[in-house]
């Protein structure tokens, strides 16, 4: 089955939606697609339907972002920690997406005709080579579509992916792209996997769960979350209209939330930074005079963000490499 439906919402679902798009909506929506195996036990069907039947609902549900008019969407398609299910199982899941991302790759005129780019967030190189590169081909084809975005995470964990991007910027320090004063939460969150995204508006889990089991730890600090007790299978149109309305009502305190939090992290900057002035004229002569301290302060400010660009392009260039060399592996 196809990830792009393009079956129109119903009158009623239209309806309704045009009633929730009077409000604000969630640009970007992450989905914890949790309770695929307990939808298969209540079916009396095999583990593997209850997976299958979990992808056609991810299908469904794309369309239903879409139709809001929510451009980015990212799911928690297999975490690092599913590794630890059985041989069996695990195979399964590898199985679906071996097909999925080649049929992904079959549809690739309906990926152009409706600009999807697709972004596989995680560490790859615990994956099988052939998934790799199917990856691989999938990410790069689509890399420059952006009318709508859906980040697949596979073999991700949160915790992963923070070690990742603390590694990247060690990494930068050790090639003397950057200075150890330069480490900064900021920084940090352009290494993440996710360094291309906004961060979510809106997090669903489905199945009951109440935990965010290392998804998106550093991302959804500001994100209004949204636990629903359906079964990933079973969600509906109204489960999703129902997350939509639970964000808008909560709409104006995440965005104060996320305006304190900006204002905070620019001001510890500002106090990095003239503390390193005030390192740099220590037993000067004319400490007191401002005009120096400003256009230190600029220099600062300026040789910073030069060194802060030129790792970004060196670590964007890495990962391109990286996905650009699965393609020429041999199969
Ligand atoms: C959680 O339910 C779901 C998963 C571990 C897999 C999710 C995968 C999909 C929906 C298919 C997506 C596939 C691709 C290729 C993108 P669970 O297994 O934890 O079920 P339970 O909570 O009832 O035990
Ligand atoms: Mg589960």
């Amino acid at each position: 089955m196809s990830w792009i439906r393009e079956k129109e919402l119903s009158l009623i679902e239209r309806l309704c939606a045009n009633v929730l798009k009077a409000g604000p909506m969630p640009k970007h929506v992450a989905f914890i697609m949790d309770g695929n195996r307990r939808y298969a036990q209540k079916c009396h069907v095999e583990r593997q339907e209850g997976h299958s039947q979990g992808f056609e609902k991810l299908a469904e549900t794309l369309r239903w972002c879409l139709n809001l008019g929510i451009c980015e969407v990212t799911v928690y398609a297999f975490s690092i920690e599913n590794f630890k299910r059985s041989a069996e199982e695990v195979e399964g899941l590898m199985e679906l997406a071996r097909q999925k991302f080649s049929r992904l790759l079959e549809e690739r005129d309906k990926l152009e005709k409706h600009g999807v780019c697709i972004r596989v967030l995680g560490d790859l190189t615990l994956l099988p080579l052939d998934i790799q590169k199917l990856i691989a081909q999938a990410v790069l084809e689509t890399r420059n579509y952006s009318t709508c975005f859906l980040n697949v995470c596979f073999a991700y964990t949160s915790r992963h992916e923070i070690s990742n991007a603390v590694r990247e910027v060690a990494w930068g320090v050790e090639e003397g792209l950057l200075e150890p004063s330069d480490v900064s939460e900021p920084l940090l969150d352009r290494c993440l996997y996710t360094c291309k995204s906004p961060d979510p508006d809106l997090l669903i889990r489905t199945s009951g769960e109440i935990r965010l089991s290392d998804f998106l730890l550093w991302q959804t600090s500001h994100s209004c979350l949204v636990f629903q007790s359906v079964l990933w299978p079973e969600y509906s149109f109204w489960n999703l209209c129902e997350a939509v309305l639970q964000y808008q009502l909560n709409h104006s305190s995440i965005q104060k939330a996320r305006e304190q939090h900006l204002q905070e992290s620019r001001r510890l900057q500002q106090e990095s930074d003239q503390a390193w002035v005030r390192g740099q004229l220590q037993g000067a002569a004319r400490r007191e005079d401002a005009q120096l301290r400003r256009r230190l302060l600029q220099q600062c400010c300026a040789r910073r963000e030069e060194r802060t660009q030129s790792f970004l392009r060196a670590l964007e260039s890495k990962r391109g490499d990286f996905l650009w060399g699965l393609c020429t592996v041999p199969s």
